[in-house]
């Protein structure tokens, strides 16, 4: 579960439960930190994930959201509950958080149950970033699949990872609140960066190497979405 020093992927759906997105554990500077936290369904086991990494749950402080929806953030009142951590999203996605609407946040839609209200703590924005002990995260304003998508950057040594959330091979509806015009910018604003590696919401612990051509990929494959018979034809994909 480790992926770098002092980065570690805790829930996720061969880590916990299979509602669950990827949940990163980060030591910051001033404490640690979860990138995402997951749902109800799967809290107990990420507690664990946690404890098997050597960290006590209780030293969590605050959480960053990619975005609003129940597989990422479902899980975010039973931290503050237990805890007190902070919760941190984009201005965008709080609202829906912050009501529990549980269509906007994709627990009825995709998972059958209900969105518990939150309060959001604080908001993430493009550029802001945070310490870690050896590293640094920078948050890029990544939307599209929800207009509150954030991404972050990490940059380790000479390494440079993008952890892109549902950014990247995140579903598309616009009762999730995607929006297509600004997934295409987002789509070119990943595909002008350079990255080392890449992982993103719905994946099991590792970091995809050959990243800039992966992520064109995944941009060319958008196209899908409109045409779900069309293939882009002699094009192999690396997923
Ligand atoms: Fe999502």
């Amino acid at each position: 579960m480790k992926l770098l020093t002092n980065i570690y992927q805790v829930g996720g759906p061969s880590l916990t439960h299979f509602f669950d997105a990827a949940v990163y554990l980060m030591k910051g500077k001033e404490g640690w930190f979860l990138i995402d936290c997951g749902t109800p369904e799967g809290y107990e086991q990420i507690k664990e994930n946690v404890k098997k990494t050597g960290v006590d749950p209780a030293e969590i402080r605050f959480i960053l959201g990619t975005h609003g929806h129940y597989d990422h953030v479902g899980a975010a009142h039973l931290w503050k509950q237990e805890f007190g951590c902070l919760l941190y999203l984009h201005e965008l996605d709080r609202e829906q958080v912050e009501n529990g609407d549980s269509v906007k946040t994709s627990a009825a839609l995709l998972y059958g149950t209900k969105s518990e209200p939150c309060k959001v703590d604080g908001t993430i924005a493009e550029g802001d970033t945070w310490e870690g002990d050896g590293f640094t995260v920078e948050a890029m304003y990544t939307p599209g699949h929800t207009m509150g998508s954030v991404s972050f950057d990490v940059t380790a040594g000479e390494y440079r990872l993008l952890i892109a959330g549902d950014a990247i091979w995140g579903g598309y509806s616009e009762k999730i609140g995607s929006n297509e015009e600004a997934w295409f910018e987002t789509l070119d604003k990943i595909t002008a960066r350079h990255y080392d590696f890449y992982t993103f919401g719905h994946v099991n612990p590792q970091l995809i190497a050959d990243a800039d051509a992966r992520l064109k990929e995944a941009k060319m494959a958008f196209a899908n979405y409109y045409n779900p018979w069309f293939k882009t034809f002699y094009e192999t994909y690396r997923y």
